[in-house]
C-alpha cells in the first residue's frame, strides 16, 4: 500500500510505480536524508510538536538505520518510490507509530531540497580537494622547469619563448578559479530549505533556525516557494564542474599532442597510457582522450539541468527528479577523471631538450629582434617592418636568426650591432620577459609562491 493511500481506490498501475521511483539513484542520499530526519525531530521535540521522549526515539532509530545500512545489515528496497519513502517506512517498521511522527511539519519537497544540498556540499569538499591535489602536483612540477624553454603558441604556431613552468602554471590559475568558483556556489547555496514543507511553510510552531544551525547552514530560506521549487545551485555548481572540465580537457590535448612524435615534449608512464590490439609500435594517451571526451558529457548535464527547470511553474513539480541523474553524473565523472589526470601528470617525463629544440625553430625571438632595434630608437612599426624582412631572407637561405650574419642584418639598418647575437639568445629572451605575470624565471617563481598558498588555503 502506498503512503498516500487514504485518497486512491486503486493501487497504482506497476509500470507508473517503476517509472516514479527513484531510489535507483537517490538512495546515495541516505546519510543526508537522514541526517536532515535527526535535525528534524530533535526541533520537533524541542518546539514540543512532539514529545521529548518520541524525539528521542525517533533520533535513535534513525542512526541505527544508518548503520544498518553501513554495515550492508539493511538494503534498499527498490520497489520503494524514493529514498525518503524507505527511510520513514523502516523507521515505521521499527518504532510502530512513533515512526509515523516524523513527517509532521515537513514534505518530501523540502526534504529533497535539503537532502541534494547536503550531498552536493559533501561531494565538493572531495572535487575540492583533488583540485588542491592537483594544483600541488602543477606546482611541484613547474618548479622544476622554471628554466625549461619551450615555444609559446598561437594558431599552435611557434610565437614567443616561455618556460614550461610558466605554461604549466597557466593551468594552476584556471584551476585555482575553479576551486573559487565551486567554494563561491557552495556558499550561495548554504542556505536550508527544510521548514519550507510542500510549499507554504506550516501552521505548527516550528523553529527553522535551530534546523538551519544543526545542519550547518547560515540561515533559512527566506521564502518557502522558492525553498522548494528552485535548483539554481544544482545549475551553478554543473556548470563550475563544465569549466573545471574545459580545463581539464584543454590540458589534456596539450598532453595529447605533446607525447605525439610530432612533438614528444613529454612521455607518459607506462602505466597511464594504452596499447593497440594490432598495432605493435602504439603507445596511446587514453587518459586524456577520454577526459576530452567526458567534458562533452558533464556540458550535456549541465543542458539537461537548465533544459529541465526552464519551463516550470512554481512550486515543486516532478520533472525536478530528474535534476539527480544529472548532476550526480557530473559530479562522479568530474571526480574519475581528477583522479586518474592527477597521477598521470605526476608521472608524465619532460623532455626538455625536445622542448628547447622546437623552440630554436619558428623565429621565436623575431619579436625580441623587434624590440632590440627599437631600444636602439626606431619606432616599434619599422623595427618589426625590417625584422620580417630579416625572417623572410632567413627562411629563403635555410638560416636562422641566431645564425644569420651580422652583415646582413647591418644591410638592414645600421643600428644592428654584435649584441644583436645576445638580445635574440632564447634564454635572454626568457629572463628579460619579466613585466607582471610573464616567464622571466623569478617572476614565475613569485607566482608559483602565491598559487601554492592560494591553493592550499582552505
Ligand atoms: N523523489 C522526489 C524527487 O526527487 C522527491 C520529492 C517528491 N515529492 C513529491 N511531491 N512527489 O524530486
Amino acid at each position: 500500500m502506498a503512503l498516500w493511500a487514504g485518497r486512491f481506490s486503486k493501487e497504482v498501475d506497476e509500470t507508473v510505480n517503476a517509472f516514479n521511483s527513484s531510489i535507483a539513484f537517490d538512495a546515495r542520499m541516505y546519510a543526508q536524508d537522514i541526517r536532515g530526519s535527526i535535525a528534524h525531530a530533535a526541533m520537533l521535540g524541542k518546539c514540543g510538536i512532539i514529545e521529548a521522549s518520541e524525539s528521542e526515539a525517533i533520533q535513535e532509530g534513525l542512526k541505527s538505520i544508518l548503520a544498518d545500512i553501513e554495515q550492508g545489515t539493511l538494503v534498499f528496497d527498490p520497489n520503494a518510490e524514493d529514498i525518503h519513502m524507505f527511510v520513514e517506512a523502516e523507521l515505521t517498521k521499527r518504532l510502530g507509530s512513533t515512526g509515523k511522527r516524523l513527517h509532521t511539519a515537513r514534505s518530501r519537497n523540502d526534504q529533497v531540497a535539503l537532502d541534494i544540498r547536503l550531498y552536493l556540499r559533501d561531494a565538493m569538499q572531495k572535487i575540492q580537494n583533488l583540485i588542491t591535489e592537483l594544483g600541488n602536483v602543477i606546482c611541484d612540477t613547474a618548479e622544476q622547469h622554471l628554466e625549461t624553454i619551450m615555444p609559446g603558441y598561437t594558431h599552435l604556431q611557434r610565437a614567443q619563448p616561455i618556460t614550461f613552468a610558466h605554461h604549466l602554471l597557466a593551468y594552476g590559475q584556471m584551476l585555482r578559479r575553479d576551486r573559487e568558483r565551486i567554494a563561491d556556489a557552495v556558499a550561495r547555496m548554504n542556505e536550508c530549505p527544510l521548514g519550507s514543507c510542500a510549499l507554504a511553510g506550516t501552521t505548527y510552531p516550528i523553529d527553522r533556525h535551530m534546523t538551519a544551525e544543526l545542519l550547518g547552514f547560515r540561515q533559512p530560506m527566506a521564502n518557502s516557494l522558492d525553498g522548494v521549487s528552485d535548483r539554481d545551485f544544482c545549475i551553478e555548481l554543473c556548470c563550475a564542474l563544465s569549466i573545471l572540465m574545459t580545463h581539464l580537457s584543454r590540458f589534456s590535448e596539450e598532453i595529447i599532442l605533446w607525447c605525439s612524435w610530432e612533438f614528444k615534449f613529454i612521455e607518459l608512464d607506462d602505466a597511464y597510457a594504452t596499447g593497440s590490439s594490432i598495432m605493435p609500435q602504439k603507445k596511446n594517451p587514453d587518459v586524456t582522450e577520454l577526459i576530452r571526451g567526458k567534458t562533452g558529457r558533464i556540458n550535456g548535464d549541465l543542458i539537461t539541468l537548465l533544459s529541465m527547470m526552464k519551463g516550470l511553474p512554481l512550486a515543486y513539480n516532478k520533472d525536478m527528479q530528474e535534476d539527480k541523474e544529472a548532476i550526480f553524473d557530473a559530479i562522479d565523472h568530474t571526480e574519475l577523471c581528477l583522479k586518474t589526470f592527477i597521477p598521470m601528470l605526476k608521472t608524465m617525463r619532460v623532455l626538455k631538450e625536445n622542448m628547447r629544440n622546437a623552440a630554436a625553430k619558428g623565429f621565436i625571438n623575431a619579436t625580441d629582434c623587434a624590440d632590440y632595434l627599437v631600444r636602439k630608437g626606431m619606432p616599434f612599426r619599422d623595427a618589426y617592418k625590417i625584422t620580417g624582412t630579416l625572417v623572410a631572407f632567413c627562411i629563403q637561405k635555410d638560416l636562422t636568426l641566431e645564425t644569420l650574419p651580422l652583415e646582413e642584418y647591418q644591410a638592414m639598418s645600421e643600428l644592428f650591432a654584435e649584441d644583436i647575437y645576445q638580445a635574440i639568445n632564447l634564454e635572454t629572451c626568457v629572463k628579460e620577459r619579466r613585466s607582471y605575470g610573464a616567464p622571466a624565471p623569478d617572476a614565475v617563481k613569485q607566482q608559483l609562491a602565491d598559487l601554492r598558498v592560494l591553493f592550499n588555503q582552505s
